[in-house]
């Protein structure tokens, strides 16, 4: 089974680039189903989730022609509605096949896909896309772990989303894109990648205003055309080797990003003592000396991300004085704390959603397991900040999320690599062992 060993206590020092976001790119892959014609997109991230999802939209019988890692051409024109069933043990695994029901509904104005997976941080309902398709005029049921969702057409229709949520605000958008007349989404969420998908609709010939803010309309179209799409940098990519630097005490440029996409991260990144140095498409994280504790809420956007609450949490387990982490959107995103317990992190966990974190001066490296995706990176982090060897299993996780994650940590001079065997794990300690004797 594939795992890292990592051999820590090397700060993190020198240039990386950033890759495109995830999130944007699944919304954005499923939305050009939609057209008929041929939809380019570049910039898009080769990690697990964006190929799984690509293969079933490949198995729905869209065209999918791979120019490579990061450039595709998807045309929708070979889907027969009549066999639109997306089914299959890969997109199981991963939460964003749902995006495809509003695509589809959207365009064939039927959908039947199994029940999303993805990472176990919380119950994860749906409760809210199917409310959005709903109001939309179709019937939407759940069979044998699937959603069927039909309609004869949709119509535009004022939707009020009950909880802030970024997977039904981009659904319903994409559904509502090709419904007749107009729809409101009120209480939307405001990520980037929801601009983006939005930002890809429009230039496909959708009419979508709003997006990036909690009110977004949109003006159904009966037909997309041909576009060329480049996809936004990742901001969570970003934000982790941001805080990666942070807990090495390095010095590293993130580059090719939005600096405004990262602004809670940076703010934070400061208020702890790090040096933050923002520049047009990149940002620089210098942390010369031990940081300070602080309070954070993972709140939606622009307010700090969940999916950074566990790289954040890892490097304020090595700050001085006591630091606490309220998780307000997920109900179980502490999972990695046990693991990191057996570092030497000092943590306590409050009702399952508060963490009491009391900065200790180091961790010690130990035989770990990566409970999922963002927690995995934010155990990569720990690995690299602490003394001695760290293996982390269960590294699939990591992938679904990060390109090359262990060739760019260790373009930053990282001691950090994928193996198999404990053979591997024996070659890589003797050789980095020798490293530091030479
Ligand atoms: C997206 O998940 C991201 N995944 C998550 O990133 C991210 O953590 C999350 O948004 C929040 O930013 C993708 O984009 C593929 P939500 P999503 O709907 O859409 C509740 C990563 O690391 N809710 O915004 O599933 C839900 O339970 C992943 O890349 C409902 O109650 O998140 C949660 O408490 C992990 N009913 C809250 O809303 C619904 O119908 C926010 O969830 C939908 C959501």
């Amino acid at each position: 089974m594939e795992r890292y060993i990592i051999k820590g206590g090397k700060p993190l020092v020198g240039e990386v680039v950033i890759g495109g976001a995830k999130n944007a790119a699944l919304g954005i892959l499923a939305a050009a189903v939609m057209n008929d014609g041929r939809c380019t997109i570049d910039n898009m991230p080769n990690v697990r989730d964006i190929n799984v999802l690509l293969h079933a939209i490949e198995e729905i019988g869209a065209t999918v022609d791979r120019k490579g890692p990061n450039e595709v051409v998807i045309s929708g024109c070979g889907i027969d509605p009549e066999f639109l069933t997306v089914d299959n043990e890969y997109i199981r695994k991963i939460r964003a096949g749902y995006y495809l029901i509003g695509a589809l509904l959207g365009r064939h104005k039927r959908a039947k896909v199994v029940l999303p997976g993805g990472c176990e941080i919380g119950a994860r309902p749906i409760d809210q896309h199917i409310k959005g398709f709903r109001a939309l005029g179709a019937k939407v049921v759940i069979e044998q772990g699937m959603i069927i969702a039909e309609a004869e057409e949709l119509k535009g229709s004022h939707i009020y989303l009950d909880v802030v949520s970024v997977g039904a605000t981009i659904n319903i958008m994409i559904a509502a894109s090709m419904a007749r007349g107009n729809t409101i989404i009120e209480n939307a969420a405001k990520e980037p990648h929801i601009v983006d998908v939005a930002n890809f609709l429009n230039s496909m010939g959708a009419n979508i205003k709003g997006a990036g803010t909690d009110v977004i309309r949109i003006r159904g179209v009966e037909t997309f055309h041909d576009t060329e799409y480049s996809i936004i940098p990742d901001q969570i990519e970003a934000g982790t080797f941001m805080m990666a630097a942070a807990a090495t005490h390095g010095d590293v440029i993130v580059r090719n990003i939005i600096p405004k996409h990262m602004e809670a991260i940076s703010a934070k990144l400061n208020e702890i003592g790090a040096e933050v140095q923002e520049s047009d498409d990149a940002i620089r994280v210098i942390a010369s000396h031990r940081l300070k504790h602080t309070q954070i809420k993972t709140l939606p956007y622009p307010g700090f991300p969940t999916d950074m609450q566990p790289q954040m949490a890892v490097t304020l387990g090595l700050s001085t004085g006591t630091s606490m982490i309220v998780e307000s959107i997920f109900e179980n995103r502490f999972r990695y704390v046990e693991e990191l317990r057996k570092m030497g992190s000092n943590f306590k966990i409050l009702d399952g959603n508060t963490a009491i974190i009391t900065g200790v001066e180091k961790y010690v490296g130990a035989d770990i397991d990566a409970p999922d995706l963002r927690a995995g990176a934010a155990l990569v982090i720990a690995g690299l900040a602490a003394d001695g060897y760290t293996t982390i299993n269960q590294i699939h996780f990591i992938q679904r999320g990060y390109e090359r994650f262990e060739e760019k940590l260790r373009g930053l001079g990282g001691m950090i690599r994928k193996v198999e065997t404990d053979e591997e794990v024996n070659r890589f300690i003797f050789s980095s062992s020798k490293k530091n004797a030479d």
